[in-house]
């Protein structure tokens, strides 16, 4: 395994999909616990269907929740993760599309830093993903040259400066055994445009806009995506947990 992750990130996905607690996030009803996934799962399918990509590059795609957003129009759609537990999971959600829509559809079990493909990709989905690296650098370099010429990227990661965070970049989770990086919207967009990507779009979702939000997730994941279009930067950068950016190469 490389260096760049610590080991039990698989380990850790692993046992979060085995026991089905991952799967669970996105497939039970919205609660006081998931919320923050249904508004990123909705911000991506957002994406999706706008840009109605032809080949996706699905990286760290965890038990394949996104593949029920893809377009029909596909041409194929390949699904990469470490955790071989992810993959059975994505594989199972795969295995229920019509055949032909199958036949679109390939996974690799592989650490992102070793992973190697002979083709490109007009739509590289990159959601909870870029965290797990100590150095984004090359990582991003090699989404750069996996996207096809002006294909994109859209990515998702929690921002470092949102005020419950106060700015520490490093999340020490004892429990998990390994650190989870944050990063701030105007690292991710720089880091991107050294690699030779344009901004196309910057997001931030799941605005703590006032308390009780988790006693009514229901009406939170409404007002953030109806208020997030018309709330300042300034105040999402502090407010807001997630960051998202679509880049075009
Ligand atoms: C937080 S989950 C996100 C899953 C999915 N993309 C989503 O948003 O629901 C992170 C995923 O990235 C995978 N992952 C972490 N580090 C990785 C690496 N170095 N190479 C490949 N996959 C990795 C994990 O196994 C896990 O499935």
């Amino acid at each position: 395994m490389s260096s760049n992750i610590k080991p039990n990130v698989e380990e850790h996905f692993d046992d979060y999909a085995s026991t089905g607690r991952w799967q669970a996030l996105l497939r039970e009803k919205v609660d006081s616990n998931n919320f923050p996934y249904i508004i990123r799962f909705d911000w991506y399918k957002d994406i999706m269907n706008t840009l109605l990509p032809d080949s996706v590059l699905d990286v760290g795609c965890g038990s394949g929740d996104f593949v029920t957003i893809v377009p029909n129009s596909i041409s194929r759609y390949k699904g990469m993760d470490i955790s071989e537990q992810m993959l059975v999971a994505t594989k199972d959600i795969i295995d229920k599309l019509p055949q032909a829509e199958q036949e679109k559809y390939s996974l690799v079990q592989s650490s992102f830093e070793t992973y190697e493909d002979s083709q490109d990709y007009d739509f590289i989905l990159a959601s909870g993903f870029l965290e797990y690296f100590v150095e984004l650098k090359p990582i991003i370099e090699k989404l750069y040259q996996l996207t096809s010429d002006n294909g994109h990227l859209a990515i998702q990661v929690p921002n470092r400066e949102f005020f419950r965070w106060k700015g520490i970049a490093l999340a020490k989770e004892n429990d998990k055994g390994f650190s989870h990086h944050r990063i701030s919207g105007s690292e991710c967009d720089q880091l991107m445009a050294e690699a030779g990507y344009t901004k196309v779009q910057g997001d931030y979702i799941n605005h703590y806009y006032y308390p009780y939000k988790r006693i009514f997730p229901k009406l939170h994941i409404i007002f953030d995506k109806l208020l997030s279009p018309y709330t300042p930067v300034s105040f999402s950068r502090k407010r807001a947990s997630m960051y998202c950016g679509v880049y075009k190469k």
